[in-house]
């Protein structure tokens, strides 16, 4: 039987930045752009017509610094993004993603204790920032937090500050099995992310490692996510399955900028038709098992299902 696509399936990523009449062109990233909040308002509006109710925004601050302050110490890109498309729309359903590596001048996800002779994250540290990331986002009224840090215990670190504040109504995304992948190119462009030095391989997983995946995807379970991903995609379809069928809250995955830019560029010289190559990368992701899909193709996918 065929695999039912639908637009409520599809969750589409936002990078936003701040300043006014801002809507710039990504290196390596066709069809993306960085928004400030007023184009960005903008851009939903069109994306509603599509049927997509779903967004997972991503801050782009001007300013960098070493802990990320950026991320929670002030009025953040991202919760006056929140608060602006919460009060324009309502009905759509905001998720943000929850860590410092867009923030810190270093490019890594956390705070650092120790450059080499490998990168290390202060967990301590880290995890405060994190959580403070969260209650920032949650407090502007986003719908969902997604911490994609890595950080040991990040999703019961959010929990338990998300309900202290009186914030019990905000669900968790778990990252759960993020891979230190070279897929994720164009985000880094996207986002000015891309580490100064060093690599993510200290807290992202490696690609071979499918045990640490599915055991990642039990300790977010644990610690209180509502749903749980599996990042990439496209080369990870074994462990979309294995995590569908070991989990007991709805799962994602993330069909990264990378596999997205594969699809773009071989359409734009000709190798293949871009819709059809579109259809079939998605439907593998939902047929291994993903509840829900995050891509930048979301968009494309929808306007294609309403002429089907
Ligand atoms: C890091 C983060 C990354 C992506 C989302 N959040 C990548 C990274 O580790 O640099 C990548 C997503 C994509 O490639 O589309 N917090």
């Amino acid at each position: 039987m065929a695999i039912k696509l639908h637009p409520h399936n599809l969750i589409y990523p936002y990078f936003v930045t701040e300043g006014k009449g801002r809507k710039e062109t990504i290196r390596h990233f066709p069809g993306i752009y960085r928004f400030s909040v007023d184009r960005l308002i903008k851009d939903i509006a069109g994306l509603q017509t599509s049927g997509i109710d779903k967004v997972l925004l991503f801050g782009v601050p001007f300013r960098k610094d070493p802990r990320g302050a950026g991320a929670y110490s002030r009025d953040t890109v991202i919760a006056q993004a929140v608060r602006a498309v919460k009060k324009e729309f309502p009905g759509l359903t905001v998720m943000t993603d929850v860590c410092l590596c867009a923030y810190t001048s270093h490019g890594h996800c956390g705070v650092i204790s120790a450059k080499a002779p490998k990168v290390k994250l202060d967990d301590q540290k880290t995890l405060q920032a994190l959580s403070e990331v969260a209650l920032r986002h949650a407090e502007a009224g986003a719908d969902w937090v997604s911490p994609s840090a890595m950080a040991k215990k990040q999703v019961r670190v959010i929990r338990t500050a998300l309900n202290r504040q009186g914030l019990g109504r905000v669900k968790i995304l778990g990252y759960s099995a993020k891979f230190a992948s070279n897929f994720y190119g164009p985000f880094r462009n996207a986002a000015h992310s891309a580490p100064r030095f060093g690599d993510r391989r200290a807290y992202q997983l490696d690609p071979g490692d499918e045990r640490s995946a599915l055991k990642e995807i039990q300790d977010d379970i644990r610690e209180g996510a509502d749903m749980v991903m599996v990042k990439p995609a496209l080369g990870y379809l074994d462990i979309i399955r294995q995590a569908k069928d070991a989990s007991s809250v709805p799962l994602a995955a993330y069909n990264v900028s990378g596999e997205y830019a594969l699809i773009k560029y071989g359409a734009r010289s000709g190798l293949w038709d871009e819709k059809k190559m579109v259809f079939e990368v998605i439907s593998s992701i939902k047929r291994a098992g993903a509840d829900y899909i995050i891509s930048y193709h979301a968009k494309d996918i929808a306007q294609w299902l309403k002429k089907n």
